[in-house]
C-alpha cells in the first residue's frame, strides 16, 4: 500500500531500525525493490532520481506509484536531489508527496534559502521533506561534485537549519559519498553522535553502497534512519545482464528477470542489515 515517507521513518523509529531508500530507473529496479521488501515484509522507499526522470519522466512517477498501491507492504515514493525548484510542483502534479530539495551545492544561506522554499511548497501539501546540510564528495548520476573533498555536515548549525528550513528529515555528510569508495569508508561517528544530539529528526545516510555489515551496525545504533542505495543495484542490473551475455541468454524476458533476481538480492540484504535482522 502507498504510504507517505513520515509514517515509514516513524515506523523504523519505534523499532530502533532503518529503512532502505532505494533508486531505480525502470521496470526491473521497481519490481525488484517492491519484490524484496514484500518477501522480507517491511517497509521501503522507492527513489527516483532526477536523471532518471529526463528519461522515464511521469510514466516512470505513475508506474513507481501504482507499484506502492498494488503492494502488500507499506512503500513511499520519494524525488531524490531535486536542484530545480520547479521540480517540486512537478513532481507535486505527479503524484509525488516526498522530496529532496538538494541544497548542498550551494554555501549555508542558499541552502537555507533553496530548501526553506521548496519546504513551504511540499509542506503546504502535507508532504515530506529530506534537506542535506554538508555536501557529498563523489559522482552520482549527471550530479558531479568538483570538490572532491567532502563538506562535513556541522553539529553546530543543524539547529539553526532545521528551524529555519522546517525539513522532516536531516541527509548528512560524515565522509560518506556517492558512487563508489575510492578506498576504505570513513566516516565521522563522533560526528554524527553530535549530530544525534542535537536534533530528533530521523538522520539520512547517502552514499550507502558499499558500506560493511558492522558500519551499517553502527550506523543503526547511532540513530541513521534512512540509507540510499543506488550504486549498488545499478552495478546489480548490470551484473544481471552480464551473466546473460556469458550465459548465451537472447531471450529478453529471461534476461530482464536475470536483472530483477539480482537487484531483488541486493534489497534483501540491505533490508536486512537496516533492520538489523543479519542473521535470520
Ligand atoms: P550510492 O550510489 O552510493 O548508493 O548513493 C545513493 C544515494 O545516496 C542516493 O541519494
Amino acid at each position: 500500500m502507498i504510504t507517505s515517507s513520515s509514517d515509514i521513518l516513524k515506523w523504523a523509529n519505534s523499532r530502533n531500525i532503518a529503512v532502505g531508500a532505494f533508486n531505480v530507473y525502470n521496470f526491473e529496479g521497481v519490481k525488484a525493490v517492491v519484490e524484496g521488501a514484500e518477501q522480507e515484509g517491511v517497509p521501503v522507499i522507492i527513489q527516483l532520481h532526477p536523471a532518471s526522470l529526463e528519461r522515464g519522466s511521469k510514466p516512470l512517477i505513475a508506474m513507481a506509484l501504482e507499484a506502492a498501491r498494488l503492494s502488500t507492504v507499506s512503500i513511499s515514493v520519494h524525488l531524490d536531489h531535486i536542484d530545480r525548484i520547479e521540480s517540486i510542483s512537478e513532481g507535486i502534479n505527479a503524484g509525488i508527496t516526498s522530496f529532496m530539495p538538494d541544497g548542498s551545492g550551494y554555501d549555508y544561506k542558499e541552502n537555507v534559502e533553496f530548501t526553506r522554499l521548496c519546504a513551504e511548497e511540499i509542506i503546504s501539501i502535507g508532504g515530506f521533506v529530506e534537506g542535506e546540510l554538508g555536501r557529498l564528495s563523489g559522482t552520482e548520476d549527471s550530479v558531479t561534485i568538483s570538490d572532491y573533498k567532502a563538506l562535513l555536515t556541522d553539529p553546530v548549525l543543524v539547529d539553526d537549519y532545521v528551524i529555519k528550513t522546517k525539513i522532516n528529515a536531516l541527509a548528512i555528510c560524515i565522509g560518506n559519498v556517492h558512487g563508489k569508495y575510492e578506498s576504505e569508508p570513513k566516516l565521522d561517528f563522533p560526528r554524527l553522535y553530535k549530530i544525534r544530539e542535537t536534533t530528533q529528526l530521523p538522520l539520512v545516510m547517502h552514499g550507502a553502497s558499499g558500506l560493511s555489515d558492522e558500519m551499517i551496525l553502527q550506523c543503526v545504533l547511532a540513530g541513521i534512519s534512512k540509507f540510499n542505495v543506488n550504486t549498488e543495484l545499478r552495478q546489480a542490473y548490470i551484473s544481471g545482464i552480464s551473466e546473460a551475455v556469458n550465459r548465451d541468454i537472447t531471450d529478453l524476458l529471461s534476461i530482464m528477470n536475470l536483472c530483477v533476481d539480482k537487484m531483488r538480492e541486493i534489497v534483501v540484504v540491505k533490508i536486512r542489515q537496516y533492520s538489523l535482522r543479519h542473521n535470520l
